[in-house]
Formats: C-alpha cells, sequence, structure tokens
C-alpha cells in the first residue's frame, strides 16, 4: 500500500473515532457515580468503552476505504485476485484482542477486589427483601431497624441481603451496584457513599404483583447526623405501644402496599387500611380479629377489588408482641381515620 492511501484510511478513521467518541462523551449514559465503588466502576466502564471506540473507528475507516477504493467497475465482470492469507495479520488479530480482553479483565479483577473490601470501620446492615418492601436492620445499634437506608457519608457500609420469599434484587442506580436478594442466602454488597442526599432503592427482579413499587429510600448524611438519628430512633422505640406499633408497620414496609393516613403511607396494592372498620364490618367480624386475621392468614377473606396471593404470608412469623403493637397501632389509627 502506498502512503497516499494510507491518508484516506487515517482521515476516516478519525472521523470515525470522533463520531463514536461524541456519542460515548455527550449522552449521559451513566448516573451520577455518588459512591466509592461507583467511580471505580464508571472507571471499567470509560477502559472498555475507549478500547471499542478505538476498534470501531478502525473497522468502519477500513470498510468503508475499501467499499469505495476497491469498488468493481459498473461493466467489470472478472474474478478477483486469488489470496491465500496473510500470516502476520492472522497473528495481530488474535494477539490484540486477546491482550485487550486481558486487559479488561486485570482491571475488573481489581475494582471487584476492592469494591469487595468493606475495612473494619465497615458499618453493617442487614437488608432483608419481601414481597413488596425492604426492611434494613442495624446489628451494630441495637438491631434498630427502618423502611429506609439511613448511611453516613464516607464510611463503608456492608450490606447483609436476603429475602423472606422469593428473589428480589437490591439496586441504588447512583451507587453503580445490584445485589440479589436470595431467601436462604446472604449476599453481600459494599457501599462508601460520597454525597449527602435522598437516592431510591430499587427492586430490580420481577418479584409478584406488586414489584413496580417496591421501592425505599437512601438516606446519606453527615456522620454526626446520622448519629442522631440513631439516638433518636432508639429513644423511639422505647417509647409507648403506639410508637412501637408504628416502628413495625414502618419496618416491615406496610405502607409500600397500604394506605394509612397516621402512617403518612399512600401504598395502593393493598386494602386501604383507614377503610379497616368498614371492611370488617363486611367480612362480619369484630374489628381486631378482623385485623390480626388479615396480617397472618391474609386469603381469609379478600376485600371486594383485590386479589388473593398478593399480601404475603410471611407475616405470620412476626414475633407475638411486634404483631400486638401493630393490630392494636392499626385498630387504634383505623378507628381514628373513619
Ligand atoms: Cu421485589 Cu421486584
Amino acid at each position: 500500500m502506498r502512503w497516499r492511501s494510507i491518508v484516506p484510511l487515517v482521515v476516516l478513521g478519525l472521523l470515525f473515532g470522533a463520531a463514536a467518541g461524541a456519542v460515548a462523551v455527550f449522552v449521559p449514559w451513566l448516573p451520577p457515580a455518588d459512591a466509592k465503588e461507583a467511580d471505580r466502576i464508571h472507571f471499567v466502564f470509560w477502559f472498555t468503552t475507549i478500547i471499542c471506540v478505538v476498534i470501531f473507528a478502525l473497522v468502519a475507516a477500513v470498510i468503508v476505504y475499501s467499499v469505495l477504493r476497491f469498488r468493481a467497475a459498473p461493466d467489470d465482470d472478472s474474478d478477483g485476485a486469488p489470496i491465500h492469507g496473510h500470516t502476520g495479520l492472522e497473528i495481530a488479530w488474535t494477539a490484540v484482542p486477546a491482550a485487550l480482553v486481558t486487559a479488561i479483565s486485570i482491571v475488573s479483577a481489581i475494582v471487584l477486589a476492592q469494591s469487595g473490601n468493606a475495612g473494619s470501620d465497615r458499618l453493617v446492615v442487614n437488608v432483608t427483601a419481601q414481597q413488596f418492601a425492604w426492611s434494613f436492620e442495624y446489628p451494630q445499634y441495637g438491631n434498630l431497624t427502618a423502611g429506609a437506608l439511613h448511611l453516613p457519608r464516607d464510611r463503608p457500609v456492608e450490606l447483609l441481603i436476603t429475602s423472606k420469599d422469593v428473589i428480589h434484587s437490591f439496586w441504588v442506580p447512583q451507587f453503580a451496584q445490584k445485589q440479589d436478594a436470595v431467601p436462604g442466602a446472604v449476599n453481600k454488597l459494599v457501599i462508601t457513599p460520597t454525597k449527602n442526599g435522598t437516592y431510591p432503592v430499587i427492586c430490580t427482579e420481577l418479584c409478584g404483583l406488586g414489584h413496580a413499587v417496591m421501592r425505599s429510600e437512601a438516606i446519606v448524611v453527615d456522620r454526626t447526623a446520622f448519629a442522631s438519628w440513631v439516638k433518636q430512633q432508639q429513644q423511639a422505640a422505647k417509647a409507648g405501644p403506639g410508637q412501637a406499633g408504628l416502628a413495625v408497620y414502618n419496618s416491615n414496609g406496610c405502607g409500600s402496599c397500604h394506605t394509612l393516613a397516621a402512617a403518612k403511607s399512600t401504598g395502593k396494592v393493598g386494602p386501604d387500611l383507614d377503610k379497616l372498620p368498614a371492611d370488617a364490618q363486611k367480612a362480619g367480624k369484630p374489628l381486631e380479629d378482623y385485623t390480626r386475621e388479615s396480617i397472618v392468614s391474609p386469603n381469609a377473606y379478600i376485600v371486594p377489588g383485590f386479589s388473593a396471593n398478593v399480601m404475603p404470608a410471611t407475616f405470620a412469623q412476626l414475633p407475638k408482641d411486634q404483631l400486638d403493637s401493630l393490630v392494636s397501632y392499626l385498630v387504634k389509627s383505623s378507628q381514628k381515620g373513619s
């Protein structure tokens, strides 16, 4: 090949590279990286993307150049020259991709190892998924539980994720990682948030009728604000039975499916709990019995307009004191509401 024919090839390559690079850079493909692990994962994305852009530019330039330069003339019906192969080229197109794929796996392995290590200062949170809610337990703070994931900024958090019923999956887009919640297994995920804010916690595994509403929040605050949140929660847990019932309601995610004015929840998957007294009447049962039965054996009576087998039966396993305070809380607040 003469040098004069290299020039258009290089120009084509630069054009295709610039176009692909612009698509990569100017379209916001990724959410902002608001965790240390997310920064590392974004680095792997860019490392791979740059390799892809270069290969795309090379291949596209050679194809377009060949189509234009070696096109047959309209009246040329002769065969092309016989070609037997090119050992040097074959070695190159085997060795270069092998080297690139190896480089990507080495970078990925380093990032995975770094991101899986929470260190000794870690905050442990037990994450439990169930149809259709998340609950978060803090074993280092007297098993404090919450319906939202409260996190201190710049401290590694080790999430130990499991499920009570079917497979769910934990995802906060800005933290750039997903982890399955599998019944009978505990999966680890390390997150080190780097920015204060409120982020969506999304279930990203189709898990039933309420999958789309199986959401919570990750609330990232300063260390001091986190410490005072912990103190406040621990005091609330010690407070009256009404508070205890509300805590059970929140930590079991009842609000993601049910509306209850007293708990400021507006879920629409299950029956409106402000209408409990009316539903008990329709079922022909005393309010307290009806409330308890609806929690421990939800299919016993189905409110018209709703379906059986949507409310999980797992709440039958609630400890008795929690169940009692939840029932009395629901009875009291629904009477107040109606
Ligand atoms: Cu849980 Cu989808």
